[in-house]
């Protein structure tokens, strides 16, 4: 492992502390937590007695029906609050209507484009000073929630269903998906970034037949064409022998000439109907119940990658879910309602950040959630800068803001004058979230947005944990730049060897978690074995034999037990804070007429945190029909524009480097660890290469460096 044997001893020079601050140097009446005795007695607790402890924290929800028993764990499946009926669109919405809270402000949502609103923004030259705000207090979010959920019953959506959402970061998003959980149907949220064949893998696996989307999405001042991607998907979904009964359609940019199809005013492709939400949400009434749903029942899916080719559908269930997620939103972020907290987190929803703490952990807090549709450089300023995301700080008074370490290095790279330009004197709280984050964006962070004064949280998690599993929590918990300091309330995490025992202080190791807690994941859908394997199949507790959760992170525990992630130990690779498996990407590759055969790795990249690069040998047809040639930058170009409409843009690789042959071991199997330092320009070869099949192809990559 040399890579984090490189990143242990960087972090191990990291001898910065930052002690908590009173609560009132913030303008917070109080911490939930305000000392590292207080958490340190809380946590040993939690991890002591944890049915006691959950028991406590699952009172915060509204019961339908009381629950009997707390945890049911016969490794690797887990049960929590048995017996216990509740919804998560009660909890986010109908039960703070029902307390007298219905005009109190839920979601906060600001669009892209300040220009007029027709047209192509960007393509404009008056723009408008005031961009588009829309407020939602939480009587409009249940009328708007229960006039969507009744018309999908009338495309009949069923509880138990899933229905698959592709939509821009706009108001209607978080309400298809409050809209599907108050009737019991599961969301399948897929990125806007993602192209049609992510639509269509993703819908088949969860045998889906509707899906929720809009005509259009505004980032960076450009369209980015959901519907067509839908229409592609569906076609292709049909082709398959797989038929989308209704897609559901937001009108929100409104720039679509009907495309070839619907030209006739035809408004399907086959036998897939297509409805504008404008003319069909409220057609059915305003009113429609929350479904009653066992603690057990499927919340949502979420498709996250793997170290094959197809990703994998992460299944979150109802009660525990909500309850880790509260908790956490509650005590991360020292959040309050009625005391003018504006919450404001920059992922987008697609992601599972977004899922946790745009949406239900805010809901449940009932502290206001701010929506930004768009991108942080639009309107675009000289050299591709952008200060919109301090504008919008400034403009609604953002008090916690939240964001990815690669967002962080982006704005360092824009300059200090730009965030100083705005008053953000109402942040009160950081986070980061995502990957590790390097010393120096934290303090630049710290620096030139947290005032020297703000806490900043460095959340560590995983779309399968639903919630943050280590993170420092402000007013108790001194922070170090660069970890993710300490587990949080009621998980019980280590570093173990490959032989599950557990290492001393500043060891690199395996990150696992030993207790089930209420939001790990429930399985991978339609997939046990990858389930098991995946996350439990590695790894045993030499004391009791059981299986250990298995992060598949690097990292390593400090003498004050503080956590270090290194990051990914398989074959996916965190780029801009998203993770991506290299198979996917070779898949899009290889998919390609001239492509033979293609293995990517990432590579340190100053600002996305990792890059990819791809190793490509092309096919006889190739040079068949370019005799005597190189391949080209044309041909990389061609392949790079491959992988955009395969996979979607996050995917795009930033080197492409064509060779004669890939370099592998003698079972065939490719030496990654040999081409990641290719990719990343290592001098000289430090691997042991003895079981390279054709050493001569690793000598021309390197050759072809200099
Ligand atoms: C990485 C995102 C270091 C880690 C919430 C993990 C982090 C993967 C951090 C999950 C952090 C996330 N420090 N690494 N604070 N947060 N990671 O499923 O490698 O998109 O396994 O969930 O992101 O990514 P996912």
């Amino acid at each position: 492992m040399s890579t984090s044997d490189q990143a242990t001893s960087v972090l191990l020079q990291e001898k910065r502390v930052f002690n908590p601050k009173p609560a009132k140097q913030l303008g917070f009446d109080r911490w939930h937590i305000d000392s590292l005795e207080q958490y340190k007695a809380l946590h040993e607790a939690s991890v002591r007695d944890p049915e006691s402890f959950w028991r406590e924290e699952a009172k915060r929800l509204d019961w339908f029906e009381p629950f009997h028993t707390v945890c049911q764990w016969e490794a690797p499946d887990a049960k929590w609050f048995l017996g216990g009926r509740t919804n998560a669109c009660y909890n986010c919405v109908d039960r703070h209507v029902q307390a007298g809270h219905g005009e109190q402000v839920a979601i906060i949502w600001e669009g892209e484009p300040v220009a007029p609103r027709t047209g192509h923004p960007a393509s404009s030259s008056a723009y408008a000073k005031e961009p588009e705000i829309r407020r939602l207090t939480y009587r409009e979010l249940q009328l708007e929630v229960s006039r969507c959920a009744s018309t999908l019953k009338a495309l009949g959506v069923k509880k138990g269903d899933v229905v698959t959402i592709y939509m821009p970061m706009i108001p209607e998003l978080a309400i298809a998906m409050l809209a599907c959980v108050r009737i019991g149907a599961a969301h399948s949220v897929i990125f806007g970034g993602f192209a049609p064949h992510a639509i269509t893998e993703r819908a088949i696996d969860a045998h889906s037949k509707v899906i929720i989307t809009a005509d259009g999405g505004y980032r960076r001042g450009d369209i980015v064409p959901l519907q067509k991607n839908v229409e592609e998907s569906v076609t292709q979904l049909a082709n398959h022998g797989h038929i989308i009964n209704h897609v559901l359609v937001v009108k929100r940019t409104g720039h679509q000439p009907p495309s070839e199809r619907f030209k006739t005013g035809a408004s399907h492709i086959g036998a897939t109907k297509f409805h504008w939400w404008h003319e069909t949400v409220g057609a059915s009434g305003d009113a429609c119940p929350c479904e009653s749903m066992d603690s057990e029942d499927m919340l949502f899916l979420l498709y996250t990658s793997g170290s094959t080719g197809k990703p994998k559908g992460i299944v979150h269930t109802t009660a525990g879910y909500l309850a880790f997620v509260q908790m956490t939103a509650r005590l991360t972020f020292n959040l309050f309602p009625d005391s003018g907290q504006v919450f404001w987190c920059s992922a987008d929803i697609g992601w599972i950040t977004g899922h946790s703490y745009v949406l239900y952990g805010l809901l449940m807090n009932r502290v206001p959630t701010l929506m930004y549709e768009g991108a942080p450089n639009f309107p675009t300023m000289e050299g591709g800068k952008g200060d919109r995301f301090w504008e919008i700080i400034a403009r609604h008074r953002v008090t916690h803001f939240y964001t990815a370490p690669t967002a962080i290095r982006t704005f360092m790279k824009w300059g200090d004058e730009l965030p100083a330009k705005h008053d953000m004197s109402c942040l009160k709280v950081l986070g980061t979230v995502g990957e590790p984050i390097n010393p120096e964006a934290w303090m630049w962070y710290h620096k030139h947005i947290g005032r020297e004064v703000c806490p900043i949280v460095d959340t560590y998690w995983q779309t399968e944990t639903g919630g943050h599993i280590c993170t420092p929590i402000p007013g108790a918990i001194p922070t170090k730049p660069g970890s993710c300091t300490v587990p949080m309330l009621g998980i019980d995490a280590a570093i173990v060897n490959e032989q599950g025992e557990e290492l001393g202080a500043n060891k690199g190791g395996l990150f696992v978690i030993r207790k089930p807690w209420p939001s790990m994941l429930r399985g991978v859908f339609g997939n046990r074995e990858r389930f098991i394997s995946n996350y439990f199949g590695r790894l045993k507790d030499p004391a009791t034999g059981q299986p250990l959760y298995f992060s598949a992170d690097g990292a390593r525990r400090d003498e004050d037990g503080y956590f270090w992630v290194q990051g990914r130990v398989d074959d996916v690779i965190k780029v801009s804070g998203h993770l991506l498996g290299t198979m996917e990407v070779e898949s899009a590759l290889v998919s390609h007429p001239f492509v033979a055969e293609a293995a990517v790795v990432g590579y340190p990249h100053e600002v996305k945190g990792n890059a990819i690069c791809a190793f490509v040998t092309l096919r006889g047809t190739w040079y068949a029909k370019n005799p005597g040639k190189q391949p080209s930058d044309e041909l990389r170009k061609e392949l790079i524009a491959h992988v955009r409409k395969e996979v979607g843009a996050l995917a795009q690789p930033d080197q492409v480097r064509f060779t004669e042959g890939l370099p592998k071991t003698r079972s065939g199997k490719i030496m990654r660890r040999l081409l990641r330092d290719v990719a990343a320009g290592v001098e000289k070869i430090t691997q042991d290469t003895t079981t390279l099949e054709d050493f001569s192809v690793v000598a021309k990559l390197r050759q072809d460096d200099e």
